[in-house]
């Protein structure tokens, strides 16, 4: 399915028009299968995103109904600024009427980032079970089990996306629905990671990606345009069965 790509002038239009995608397919997701399941990007972009989510689609989403899910994380405390659940919590958990048994954040609380990856299958596996099955939880076509219904993505100025950097071992992964990374060189922050993979990103019902900045410009542009060095970037190689769209703001929009 080929993307879609929509376009905003800055990213306060990107983040009120992607909580609207977002709010639009937590509905449908409700109303088909009684659930909503979301793994939330990290970084800086999704902020806004999420605090329009917790301010005018407050009582819009069914928050009682959805599981909140990370697709990647830092292995630094959950009170360490670089904490993506820390940024989730500040702008949209502690805002919203969000009960802490539908949030699952990785546990970065544990001895070793393996530790963490390995707890957070586990919890994504049991999370997810119910849902994958529920009501024709499998894809339409090939019938394999759908795992969220929505995954949030950004994309990092080398093409990483989540947690997936450029020719990582991670990539190759197709059993694994959570994996430990080790830190990346050249990109902030550099700690360890806990990263979704591609088979857990693939078997989405739906991937948005969030992109906004005139240092992703390069990478957007060769991912779109599909140019021969695009494969080399783990945001092209995300390639789920449902709908993939892209929402640039104009700094990162190709020229
Ligand atoms: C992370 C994110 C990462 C992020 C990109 C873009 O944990 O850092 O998951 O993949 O989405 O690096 O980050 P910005 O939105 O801050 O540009």
């Amino acid at each position: 399915m080929a993307p879609e790509v929509r376009r905003f002038t800055d990213l306060n239009d990107l983040s009120q028009a992607a909580a609207e995608e977002i709010s639009g397919i937590a509905q449908h997701s409700v109303a088909a299968r009684g659930r909503f399941t979301i793994a939330l990007a990290g970084g800086n972009t999704p902020r806004r995103t999420y605090e329009a989510l917790a301010t005018k689609y407050r009582d819009v989403i069914d928050w009682a109904r959805t599981e909140i899910l990370f697709g990647d994380e830092r292995f630094v405390a959950h009170d360490d600024p670089r904490s993506n659940y820390m940024m989730v919590r500040e702008a949209l958990l502690g805002r919203a009427p969000i009960s802490p048994t539908c949030v699952h954040p990785v546990p970065t609380d544990l001895a070793t980032p393996a530790e963490a990856a390995d707890q957070y299958e586990s919890t994504l596996r049991r999370v997810l079970a119910d849902h994958t099955t529920d009501a024709g939880g499998g894809d339409p076509v090939t019938g394999a089990a759908a795992t969220v219904d929505l995954a949030l993505l950004g994309v990092g100025p080398d093409g990483h996306t989540a947690s997936l950097f450029p020719g990582s071992p991670a990539l190759d992964e197709r059993r694994r629905w959570s994996l430990a990374v080790p830190a990346p060189t050249g990109v902030q922050p550099s700690v360890p990671r806990i990263t979704t993979t591609l088979e857990f990103l693939d078997s989405a019902r739906a991937v948005i990606f969030l992109v906004a900045g005139e240092d992703k410009r390069r990478v957007v542009r060769e991912i779109l345009e599909q140019t021969p060095s695009a494969p080399a970037y783990p945001a092209a190689l995300v390639a789920p069965r449902g709908r993939v769209l892209w929402m640039i703001d104009r700094s990162a929009a190709p020229a």
